[in-house]
């Protein structure tokens, strides 16, 4: 089906016109209107409570959005992806990070072969290897069995592992140490072998390319710190090193054996991609049983996006109300707090998840936009976020839309403690929305002069996303909510969500640059006269003169 551009589709022309009618509304309003607003405008789905009720939103709103949705052919884009069309065009690519997490026995078919077996080949060969290492089978070059576990990659092939170690540490294999480098600088690495033994410790270089500078410099390096200390016997480097990567050629190249390599495809994008052979460390970390669990959670939220009207569907609200704020109201960023200690991760993994995907400036068939694409991501665990920025949120003159996350239980009873961050919550998202009126700092006693500085506007939307308990389906589910909120809007935008072009050309400036740093003679440069001037008093820094 042939989508017409953006400003051509009539519910977009109609939400333009219906913004101007409801950009003033108040959510006072909006609830004393409506007393059953606070349920009639939540929805419960695949073990997530999704309250979107304190958004800037009527249910014309809503009807709009989903109108809109529809004119984007969302539908048929949703449908291409699960059939495994090549919907990342300026790639040529396949987009089946769902077929990651489909289960034994489901088909879904890319280049007229069915890849879940695959899928579950790998997995089985890595529940294989985790087990080996987890039970101490799997042995150093020296004998000892393996305690620390190093993963080097970097974006994609670093901020799942690291986020879902973090998420999931409390069903980790505390006996063993986890780390995550991936850095180009060398206090990355550093800190990360700090007191380390290399004969119990093992890396896993995973890179899709195994071409990536970062990854390739930390890898090569992981390499001399261990010959160095195994007394410089090349074969121990089989016993310490196992590769995941598309490359079987660059891993054979970088002397890892094959047979110690686990694979997955092109179909998988980086940022998409924590729940493939990526994911080895978290599988190491919490073990195959766990790993299998998160999938599951993947998969729920799967079939409920593929399946949900859209009216009904989490991660399609979701998205449509990003499109609402940033491309209505303005809203240039959206702020996502979790109140979950063990997601501290979960808002830098959301950047890449959603601004590599979605921060582009031409549609698939190469047009510049018109308007916005993908708002700016970033958050910070609460309550610490509350002493910090949420002042901004809360009176200044910037419209953040804010995701809450909990979770009804805690994995740490202490006290009061779960309660207490739950309140928090509650009373962030109502403070939000209702803020406090002059007459309400009036009646407190305030001083005249005092009363602007107390008031709070409120008018702040917000949705709180509720799940039980933070386990590994919970993280799976949650991850897929935000991926396919990422999809969504891409769909409307009509924009490539799967590409990164947007990356090469300083990894390329980066290329010209590092032999005029480090060659001996005074290098011709030809660059602006800034970057010449920077890289000649860089040299001079350097050498100390
Ligand atoms: O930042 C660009 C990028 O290509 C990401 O999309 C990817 O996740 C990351 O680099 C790492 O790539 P690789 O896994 O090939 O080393």
């Amino acid at each position: 089906m042939s989508v017409q551009a953006l400003h051509l589709r009539p519910a977009w022309a109609a939400l333009k016109k219906h913004h101007q009618k409801v950009r003033r509304v108040q959510l006072r309003q909006l609830f004393a209107k409506d007393r059953e607003r606070g349920t009639r405008l939540a929805i419960e789905a695949a073990g997530i409570y999704l309250d979107y009720s304190k958004n800037r939103i009527t249910d014309e709103t809503l009807g709009l959005l989903v109108q809109l949705a529809q004119e984007s052919g969302l539908r048929d884009r949703i449908d291409a992806m699960f059939r495994g069309d090549k919907i990342n065009t300026s790639e040529q690519r396949a987009v089946l990070h769902v077929a990651l997490r489909a289960p034994r026995g489901a088909s879904i078919i890319h280049d007229g072969q069915n890849v879940v077996p695959e899928v579950h080949a790998v997995l089985d060969r890595m529940a294989t290897f985790a087990e080996r290492v987890r039970s101490g089978a799997w042995q150093g070059h020296t004998g000892k069995r393996i305690r620390n576990v190093i993963n080097i990659g970097i974006g994609g092939s670093d901020l799942g592992p690291v986020m879902a170690y973090e998420a999931l540490k409390h069903y980790s294999e505390r006996a063993m140490t986890f780390r995550f480098v991936s850095n180009v600088d060398g206090t990355d690495f550093a800190e990360a072998v700090q007191a380390l033994d290399p004969a119990e410790t093992l890396f896993i270089v995973s890179s899709k390319t195994f071409t990536t500078l970062e990854t390739m410099t930390n890898a090569h390096t992981a390499r001399d710190w261990l010959l160095s200390g195994l007394n410089n016997e090349p074969s121990a480097t089989a016993k310490h090193f196992v590769a995941v990567s598309t490359n079987a050629e660059k891993v054979a190249e970088f002397g890892i054996d094959t047979a110690n390599m686990f694979g997955f495809w092109d179909w998988v994008g980086g940022r998409y991609s924590m729940d493939s052979a990526i994911g080895l460390s978290t599988m190491l970390a919490i073990g195959p049983d766990n790993f299998r669990a998160m999938l599951e959670g993947f998969h729920e939220v799967d079939e409920h996006f593929r399946t949900a009207p859209f009216e009904r569907n989490l991660p399609v609200l979701m998205g449509l109300l990003a499109i609402w704020y940033n491309n209505f109201f303005g809203a240039q960023t959206i702020a996502v707090l979790p109140y979950e200690q063990y997601l501290k991760r979960f808002p830098a993994y959301l950047q890449q998840l959603t601004m590599e995907s979605n921060g582009k400036h031409v549609t698939l068939d190469g047009r510049p936009v018109n308007y916005d694409t993908g708002p700016v991501y970033w958050g910070e665990p609460g309550t610490n976020g509350q002493h910090s920025f949420y002042q901004l949120i809360h009176q200044g003159t910037r419209l953040i839309p804010c995701d809450f996350i909990a979770f009804a239980r805690t994995l740490n009873p202490l006290g009061r403690h779960h309660d207490m961050l739950l309140a928090n919550v509650f009373a962030q998202t109502e403070a939000l929305a209702f803020g406090k009126t002059a007459k309400q700092v009036e009646a407190e006693g305030t001083p005249e002069w005092l009363v602007p500085h107390r008031l709070f506007e409120g008018n702040r939307p917000s949705n709180t996303i509720l799940l039980d308990e933070l386990t590994p389906a919970a993280l799976g589910k949650l991850v897929a909510l935000y991926e396919h909120s990422v999809f969504t809007q891409g769909a409307i935008w009509q924009i490539d969500s799967f590409d990164q072009w947007g990356v090469e050309l300083g990894k390329a400036l980066a290329q010209r640059i590092i032999p005029e740093l480090e060659d001996v003679a005074e290098p011709k440069l030809e660059h602006d006269s800034s970057t010449n001037a920077l890289i000649r008093r860089y040299r001079k820094m350097k050498g100390g003169t």
